[in-house]
């Protein structure tokens, strides 16, 4: 039990250091904003009519959306066809955070 614990410690530890450096184009995103972004706009509500659960199911890493320019890009469209009206800095933050939460491009 202690075993596996500290396992999965050094393991999520790891992970989360790896991506410590992460995508080039979202180096100095602000986290905290992108994520109060994706709750203010409705982005998991929409997604979770259309695929259930949590909402995450929309999000697919191995898909289209295969690059970190790719998913910025497909925010910047989602912020024109939604009109959010989002500045480039607020797209990169939400796009940082979708990467670290789901895509988890290097
Ligand atoms: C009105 C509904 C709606 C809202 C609001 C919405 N989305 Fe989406 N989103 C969708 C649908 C539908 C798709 C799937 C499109 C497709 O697969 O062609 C999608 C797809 C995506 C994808 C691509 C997933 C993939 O890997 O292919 C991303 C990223 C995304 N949305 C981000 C966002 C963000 C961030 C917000 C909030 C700023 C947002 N969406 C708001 C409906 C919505």
């Amino acid at each position: 039990m202690t075993r596996q614990f500290l396992i999965s410690a050094l393991l999520s530890f790891a992970s989360v250091s790896a991506f410590a450096q992460g995508p080039a184009i979202f180096v100095g995103a602000d986290l905290q904003l992108g994520a109060k972004l994706i709750a203010d706009n409705q982005c998991v509500a929409c997604h979770q009519g259309k695929v259930g659960g949590d909402g995450s199911a929309i999000y697919k890493p191995a898909g289209r959306i295969n690059t970190p320019g790719a998913l910025r890009g497909m925010i910047e469209q989602c912020n024109m066809e939604l009109n959010l009206a989002l500045f480039p800095e607020e797209v990169t933050a939400i796009s940082a955070v979708l990467n670290r939460d789901h895509y988890r491009f290097k």
